[in-house]
């Protein structure tokens, strides 16, 4: 069949030309360049592209259908169990790295990341800080279907090299005496959509991804980071930690909470913006 013939069909169903490549690359399992060079494609998968085109169709993610989301040049394996990484994400990555490579010594330093999901952000991170090293590497997650997932991405883009474990926020490395004396990294993207923001949410997001995954089910939000927070004081208490470095990702209406919170607590803390000028990363220090 010619090219062309596929792409109609997904045009037919109102899909746009850039889902419709995805789906064919996805279904061939090739590149966007070996695609790009192709005039015609085997008709054995006029099948499985249609059913794809008719979930799509249905209001079903393009991510979760092909099980597939790319962030931070990975492609990472995704489905309902987790939410789909967001390019929003990357600059929570990004300033993390920028700060690891420029200004923090990493030597003596465990990293976590609170609320793995996929394990997107970890993963990111401890390969792209390559061939520098955490003393150790663990994505700490509330949920066991999540975990699976987050194990799999692990096992394929970071074998070996980040520790998983079941967990709500840090209880999970509390009390591990390995922690003493040691420098803490910590990354976070946890739910933080308010209760009264739920009606505003695009329907497919709200019918397609873990509930879990997004919602703090709260007044600001913010209240899961500030449990996040006491328990960073306490641990730096218990395990008499050196460094502890805390970079999260808010929700674009938590700077003023969040600022007025942190100044209560003689916090440092610096906030990065998208590129919508939106402030949604905050760096915390000296704690
Ligand atoms: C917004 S999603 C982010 C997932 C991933 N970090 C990312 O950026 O794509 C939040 C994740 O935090 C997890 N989570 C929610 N409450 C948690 C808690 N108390 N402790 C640990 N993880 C939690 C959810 O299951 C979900 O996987």
């Amino acid at each position: 069949m010619k090219k062309q013939e596929y792409i109609d069909i997904g045009l037919s169903a109102w899909l746009s030309p850039s889902q419709i490549e995805a789906v064919l690359c996805g279904v061939m399992n090739i590149s966007k360049e070996e695609f790009f060079k192709l005039s015609e494609i085997s008709s054995k998968f006029i099948y499985e592209v249609q059913q794809v085109f008719f979930k799509l169709q249905s209001g079903a993610s393009e991510e979760y259908t092909l099980e597939k989301a790319n962030f931070y040049g990975r492609d990472f394996f995704v489905d309902e169990r987790v939410l789909i990484p967001r390019n929003d994400t990357e600059i929570l990555v990004k300033v993390t790295l920028d700060k690891l490579h420029r200004e923090i010594n990493i030597k003596n330093m465990w990293y976590l990341d609170v609320g793995t999901g996929s394990a997107c952000i970890p993963v990111s991170i401890v390969e792209e800080m390559h061939p520098l090293k955490f003393n150790k590497a663990i994505a700490l997650e509330l949920s066991s279907e999540a975990i699976d997932v987050a194990a799999e991405n692990i096992e394929k883009l970071a074998p070996g090299k980040i520790e998983l474990r079941e967990s709500n926020l840090l209880s999970a490395v509390f009390h591990d005496e390995e922690l003493a004396w040691k420098d803490l990294c910590i990354t976070a993207n946890l739910p933080y959509i308010k209760d009264g923001d739920y009606v505003n949410m695009d329907s497919k997001v709200v019918r397609n991804e873990p509930n879990r995954a997004l919602y703090g089910w709260a007044k600001t939000g913010f209240e899961l980071y500030e449990e996040l927070i006491k328990q960073c004081f306490q641990m730096k208490q218990v395990h008499k930690l050196w460094e502890m470095h805390l970079f999260i990702e808010i929700w674009f209406d938590q700077k003023k909470h969040s600022k007025k919170y942190l100044e209560e607590l003689w916090l440092s803390f610096v906030y990065f913006m998208d590129s919508a000028k939106i402030e949604r990363v905050i760096y915390i220090k000296d704690f």
